[in-house]
């Protein structure tokens, strides 16, 4: 019988957003109970108390943990996070947390996980990527040249709907930095694996404010979910664990949707994808250019 693959990473240090609650509250205990020292982010109950949603605070948050990492880092998991919801400035702070929250400490913590030559980064996707309709490109693309200000403008004729829209293009936007990143010299080319999972409807203190939303809880409710119930955080949390193990030394770039089969009902067919015909120029010339960089 071959060994389990999540018992035979040796002890490592960890930063986790999040970790005061839901999904990154369980990952952080499961990884410290195997044993590895977790630098937990989050605005309270943290070992590094800081607010995501500005500059100064993810400043803070990427030197905190470096500080107390000694330049080496074996993972990281991105679970810091708010969903859709009421107030005039909700849109512009999804950006800033969901996207620049997890992108920017990424950046900032590279040479941490280089410096161990075998890092795994989760990132917090989210099945809204692929099950809201009508997000616009240049939300994503705004977001993407790191420009929450002109991503939260671009949504504003979707009035009381933009948070929902905004919260889809967040990830939309996460999942494709992830996938550009991911695959680089920098990352891959480092040792290091950046993925993201993306969860359905999970039962967590981020849903159960949705769900307790007059505006919301009726459509949460009704969203459909084949297997008939909402996910559960200490499962995902083990996706997560599993995800960081050496099981996913050659996970790389990849977007692993774990939602009760929501996605799978809304767009059976929508991936995977052959290329189309008109793709054929750009797949052969990054075929050509990998084959040049070797
Ligand atoms: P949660 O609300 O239980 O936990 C999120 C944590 O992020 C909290 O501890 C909160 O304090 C922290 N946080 C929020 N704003 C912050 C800020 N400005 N600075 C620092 N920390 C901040 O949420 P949950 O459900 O565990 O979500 C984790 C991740 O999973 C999020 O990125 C969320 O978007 C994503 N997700 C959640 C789903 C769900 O149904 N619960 C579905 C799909 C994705």
């Amino acid at each position: 019988m071959s060994p389990d693959p999540t018992k035979e990473r040796i002890i490592g240090t960890y930063a986790v957003t999040g970790s005061a609650s839901g999904m990154g509250q369980q990952a952080a205990r499961r990884l410290r109970d195997q044993g590895h020292t977790v630098i937990g982010v989050d605005l309270k109950d943290a070992e590094v108390i800081a607010d995501l949603s500005t500059p100064a605070g993810r400043r803070g948050a990427a030197d905190g943990v470096l500080s107390r990492c000694a330049g080496r880092l074996d993972g990281a998991v991105l679970a810091a996070g708010i969903g859709p919801g009421a107030g005039a400035d909700r849109s512009r702070l999804i950006g800033q947390i969901n996207f620049l929250g997890v992108t920017e400490l990424l950046t900032a913590w590279r040479p941490a996980l280089a410096a161990t030559a075998h890092a795994k980064v989760v990132a917090l996707g989210s099945n809204s990527t692929t099950t809201t309709p009508a997000v616009p490109r240049r939300t994503v693309r705004a977001l993407l040249a790191g420009d929450v200000d002109k991503a939260a403008h671009s949504i504003r004729f979707f009035g009381a709907g933009a948070s929902a829209i905004m919260y889809a293009a967040s990830k939309i936007a996460l999942s494709q930095w992830i996938r550009r990143h991911a695959v680089t010299p920098e990352w891959a080319g480092s040792g290091i694996r950046l993925n993201a999972l993306a969860p359905g409807a999970i039962l967590t203190p981020l849903l159960q404010a949705q769900l307790d939303s007059p505006r919301e809880g009726k459509a949460v409710r009704s969203f459909p979910i084949p297997t008939g119930n909402f996910g559960d955080p200490g499962q995902l949390a083990d996706w997560i664990v599993f995800m960081l193990s050496d099981a996913a030394e050659f996970l790389c770039g990849s977007i692993i949707f774990v939602d009760g089969g929501t996605d799978a009902y809304f767009r059976p067919e929508g991936w995977p994808r052959a290329v189309p015909v008109r793709g054929m120029p750009r797949y052969l010339w990054k075929f050509w250019r990998y084959s040049r960089s070797r």
